[in-house]
């Protein structure tokens, strides 16, 4: 008989724990669920009245946070309390890349994880099932277990690893439809009530039991797999480039053979987003810790191919334009990592922009979804100039008209869908001649765009 679990409580309210929870919630309505966060800013807008300011945009999310909170989900920033009450505690703390010390810019930085243990042993006075949901690096899991069991006010920690492969954009249907749920730990009554919880909607044959660290290390493991697809495609798109052949039909060709299979082989400007990178990072670093030197060189190849494939689409835009792009406008269409979603982190847009700042060209951005103050912020984090620099050189406008107005040259960085159906005729006219479009994405049709004489690039043809 395993335990019965009327209580959760999830430390983190970010991209991962606000719609886990969320959706948790809406298929347990029995559960009583709160999500916590240090951050009251963050906390306040899970609670805002008004849905549009949630702090995380997903399709479906508005509907499941308006159905569920109140009922059996809450905001709160009473750590303590929720600690105390829960039957199971999830972590959904965010784990950068450490960006100091020993490990600076590969590693996983785990003090907030630490934090979130320190504080639970400090609260906890009667047994926890612990949740790993923050992707971690292999074998954190003894690391928290050593914390909890000598701080702990002598009750008993399970621990289970419980990886998340929510994608943004889509994170409300992978969690209500997923291709598999993980769960890793040593405890079999522990490993039971989760996988209760999960048996509410997902099949029992997607429930995938394993021990703790082959759990942990598969998280890095699948994303590390999927951005080597979209490195191996980017590579092949510079070949591709060069020689005639076109990558979305390399892609087509390739996919149907059920051993490669045709998802997550779209050739782009580069992939982004909180991941990819830091996953890989982690991986190569954990790696290099065991001395698999040559593990650790395969694996950071994937990211060498993709800082070239930002550098080489930038490139190409300052060859195009007559080698200078010294004081010309361009226009930034998209800036969110991928559609869908406001997320921004390590976004493509982000280090093109950077490489086109360096050479004095002027960059207007229009984004659906993404703020002016974040994509200042995410320019002013990589410290390459000052913020009024910054703020001089970029300007951010709320209609994609404006972007392009007078513009030497137009850059979609995001595969938004409504880009495809602007008027591409009324843009043209409003932009210097000749009307260059660099298509990071693929999106725009080549023959829409050549018969309004527009110059179009696109990745890999
Ligand atoms: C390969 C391609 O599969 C085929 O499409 C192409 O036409 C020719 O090259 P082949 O070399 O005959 O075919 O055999 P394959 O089954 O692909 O195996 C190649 C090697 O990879 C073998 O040594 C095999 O043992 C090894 N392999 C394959 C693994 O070690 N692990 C695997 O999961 C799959
Ligand atoms: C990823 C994993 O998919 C998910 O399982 C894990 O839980 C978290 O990391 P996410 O980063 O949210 O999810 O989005 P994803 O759809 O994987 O896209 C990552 C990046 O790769 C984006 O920048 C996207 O544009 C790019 N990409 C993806 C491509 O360039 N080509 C593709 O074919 C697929
Ligand atoms: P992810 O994409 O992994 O969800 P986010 O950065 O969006 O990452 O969210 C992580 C959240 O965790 C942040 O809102 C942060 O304030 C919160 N957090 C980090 N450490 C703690 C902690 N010790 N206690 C409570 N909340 C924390």
């Amino acid at each position: 008989m395993s335990k019965t679990i009327k209580k959760i409580c999830c430390i983190g309210a970010g991209y991962v724990g606000g719609p886990t929870m969320s959706v948790v919630a809406k298929q347990c309505p029995h559960i009583e669920i709160t999500i916590v966060d240090m951050n009251a800013e963050r906390i306040a807008a899970w609670n805002d009245e008004n849905l549009e300011n949630l702090p995380v945009y997903e399709p479906g999310l508005q509907e499941i946070v308006a159905e569920a909170r109140g009922r059996n989900l809450f905001f709160s920033t009473d750590i303590n309390k929720a600690i105390d009450e829960a039957d199971m505690i999830f972590i959904s703390v965010n784990t950068p890349t450490k960006n100091y010390g020993k490990g600076k810019g590969m590693a996983a930085d785990l003090k907030y994880i630490e934090l979130c243990a320190r504080q639970i042993a400090s609260v906890a006075k009667d047994d926890k099932i612990l949740v790993e949901k923050s992707t971690l690096p292999v074998r954190t899991a003894a690391a928290l277990k050593s914390i909890l069991d000598n701080t702990g006010n002598g009750v008993n920690f399970h621990i289970l690893s419980n990886p998340e492969f929510l994608a943004e954009g889509t994170a409300i249907q992978d969690l209500i439809n997923p291709d598999r749920v993980l769960i890793g730990g040593e405890n079999e009554e522990a490993i039971a009530a989760l996988v209760n919880i999960y048996a509410h909607w997902v099949d029992q044959s997607k429930i995938l039991t394993t021990n703790l660290w082959s759990s942990e290390l598969s998280k890095l493991t699948a994303n590390a797999f999927l951005a080597q697809r979209v490195s191996s495609i980017n590579s092949i798109s510079a070949l591709c480039e060069k020689t005639g052949a076109n990558v979305d039909e390399v892609s087509k060709a390739i996919g149907m053979d059920t051993r490669i299979g045709a998802k997550f082989l779209k050739a782009s400007v580069g992939f982004g987003g909180s991941c990819f990178q830091k996953d890989i990072l982690n991986l190569v670093y954990i790696a290099r810790s065991y001395g698999l030197t040559e593990v650790a060189e395969y694996w950071d190849q994937v990211i060498l191919m993709n800082d070239y494939q930002k550098q080489r689409f930038a490139d190409n835009i300052i060859q195009t334009l007559y080698n200078t792009v010294s004081g010309k406008k361009i226009a930034f269409l998209g800036w969110a990592f991928k559609k869908d979603t406001n997320d921004t982190r390590e976004s493509a847009a982000i280090y093109v922009a950077d490489y086109l700042l360096n050479e004095q060209a002027e960059i207007t951005v229009y984004d659906p979804k993404v703020s002016a103050e974040r994509i200042y912020a995410d320019l002013d984090y990589l410290n390459t100039r000052s913020s009024e620099e910054n703020r001089l050189l970029v300007k951010v406008v709320n209609t994609p008209y404006e972007a392009c107005d007078d513009a030497h040259a137009v850059a979609i960085l995001t595969e938004w869908d409504e880009f495809k159906s602007y008027d591409w005729k009324k843009i043209k006219d409003q932009m210097k001649k000749p009307a260059f479009v660099f298509d990071g994405r693929k999106l725009l049709n080549r023959k829409q765009l050549e018969d309004l004489d527009f110059k179009y690039y696109a990745i890999g043809e």
